[in-house]
């Protein structure tokens, strides 16, 4: 089923929109997944003509789809469905010009995707409104961070909310779309295997580690004023907590899973006072290597301070106050410019009560996100040969071998089409985005209070000393 749509992209010459919106719906297009009369709509400052706006557009996305998935005929039908219009997003008279230049909206569905800074959120959606361009079918699509605390995410969702009810807000945050992260989903909740076991007294702690080899690339202007934190803890990572540790919502759809990951939010233990020192590292890379090649400490990358303290690493030990979770350690790590790219859960579970073979290694589930998707159960087996001699032995599940003959879709796409069907599931819900900040702010705060500078860490390494000993003080190891 496709529907009737206009796509418009604010922000429609920066990077997410050139590098990841357009690739992904050049991809819908391709499968035919889009309605054969929608438009795609890009807006932006600067003055370009609609050929021009398309040829970058083509050179984007050559670079980005995979070779065999781009062909001429295909990207000029797309090319078809693709315009540009310049304004400026900060002015009321702009919007009356791109109101004459759409035509009257009628039931068409309209996607206004803000891939800005969020200081433009609240101005785009009141214009919007001012312009008569946010009717009952006009959804909005907001790009996290959403605000930088607790108090302005509330005054953008207030703003946002005045303008566009609640079901029609789309709060994307990409790591829900991506295959692996719904996988766990279907991993806890389609399968009656690992529910008992899915909880404090079986299971020791748990891992989250988002490792990027990226630094801050073009986005110093950004990156400087959010840090690790608020780029990627606030959002990512949490969400991931969120579904390793919410309950069975009763439905599969945007309401009930959203209350159950909304009841974990409101569970974490706040980390304020000497906690904050005890149970939260901060890192920040210095020079050093990547693959070989020499890449610049942070605070000389283009558009940040000389003397900057944002976090580019985090590290942090998390307690969720439920019956399920009471007790379990919740490890966090993120950090730009590690040693390699993976994104990774690890359940580690605790060892059997009873040795009777020596000491053996616990079980351990590890759910691998990417660079592949894989999900793998270390269990122990007797090694051939006489004496009951242990050794750990990986049950491995690799799903990209598994559904061999269907090409993976990005993340995007599916969150997309999930904003034209008006699907939320996938997406954060006011309360959601606020109580993750309300549990992020005061650890911000700490680090202020406490002057707790980012610890140096060499790019290309797994990040500073200081996030080893969070683990190793306990008895425990980062998986590596
Ligand atoms: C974005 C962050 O949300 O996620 C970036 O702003 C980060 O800093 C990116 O690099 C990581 O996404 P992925 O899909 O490459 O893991």
């Amino acid at each position: 089923m496709s529907i009737p749509c206009d796509m418009l992209v604010f922000g429609g010459t920066g990077d997410l929109a050139l590098h990841k919106l357009l690739p992904a719906l050049y991809h819908l297009h391709r499968v035919g997944r889009l309605h054969a009369d929608m438009r795609i709509l890009a807006l932006a400052r600067s003055q370009h003509s609609r050929a021009a706006y398309q040829a970058l557009a083509e050179r984007r996305c050559r670079a980005q789809v995979a070779r065999a998935d781009f062909d001429n005929d295909t990207w000029q039908s797309f090319a078809a469905r693709l315009d540009y219009f310049a304004m400026d997003a900060s002015q009321g008279a702009d919007f009356g010009r791109l109101g004459k230049h759409l035509g009257a909206a009628g039931e068409r569905v309209r996607v206004y995707y803000l891939a800005t800074a969020p200081d433009l959120f609240e101005e785009i959606a009141s214009h919007l409104q001012i312009a008569g361009l946010a009717g009952p079918h006009a959804r909005i699509v907001l790009e996290k961070p959403i605000g930088h605390s607790l108090p302005s995410a509330q005054a953008i969702n207030a703003a946002i909310g005045a303008v566009f009810d609640e079901s029609r807000v789309f709060r994307i945050d990409h790591y829900l779309g991506k295959e692996t992260v719904q996988n766990l989903m279907a991993l806890r909740f389609a399968n009656a295997l690992f529910e008992p076991v899915w909880r404090a007294g079986h299971i020791d702690h748990v891992q989250i580690s988002v490792c990027e080899t990226l630094g801050v690339e073009n986005r110093g202007a950004y990156y400087d004023n959010a840090g690790a934190m608020r780029d990627m803890i606030q959002n990512h990572l949490l969400q991931l907590l969120c579904l390793v540790a919410m309950e069975a919502p009763v439905r599969f759809d945007a309401e009930a899973v959203r209350n159950e990951k909304v009841k974990v939010l409101e569970a974490l233990k706040a980390i304020s006072g000497l906690d904050v020192r005890d149970k939260t590292v901060r890192g920040q890379y210095s020079a050093g290597k990547i693959g070989g090649q020499e890449v610049p400490a942070y605070y000389f990358e283009k558009n940040v301070d000389n003397d900057s303290d944002t976090e580019t690493f985090v590290a942090l030990q998390v307690e969720i106050e439920n019956w399920r979770w009471a007790g379990v350690p919740f490890y966090l790590r993120t950090g730009k410019r590690l040693a390699r790219k993976t994104s990774e859960i690890l359940i580690q579970f605790k060892p059997v009560p009873h040795q009777l073979f020596g000491d053996g290694e616990a079980n351990r589930l590890l759910i691998r996100l990417q660079p592949e998707e894989r999900i793998s159960l270390q269990l122990m087996a007797k090694h051939p040969g006489k004496g009951m001699h242990l050794q750990p032995v990986e049950l491995d599940l690799n799903l990209a071998q598994a559904f061999r003959q269907k090409r993976r879709w990005d993340a995007y796409e599916r969150l997309l089409l999930d904003v034209i069907e008006g699907d939320s599931t996938l997406f954060m819900r006011r309360d959601e985005v606020e109580a993750a900040w309300n549990w992020i702010d005061p650890i911000i705060q700490g680090w202020q209070q406490h002057h707790q500078s980012p610890r140096p860490y060499p790019a290309g390494s797994s990040g500073p000393e200081q996030a080893n000993l969070l683990l190793e003080l306990a008895g425990r190891k980062w998986m590596e």
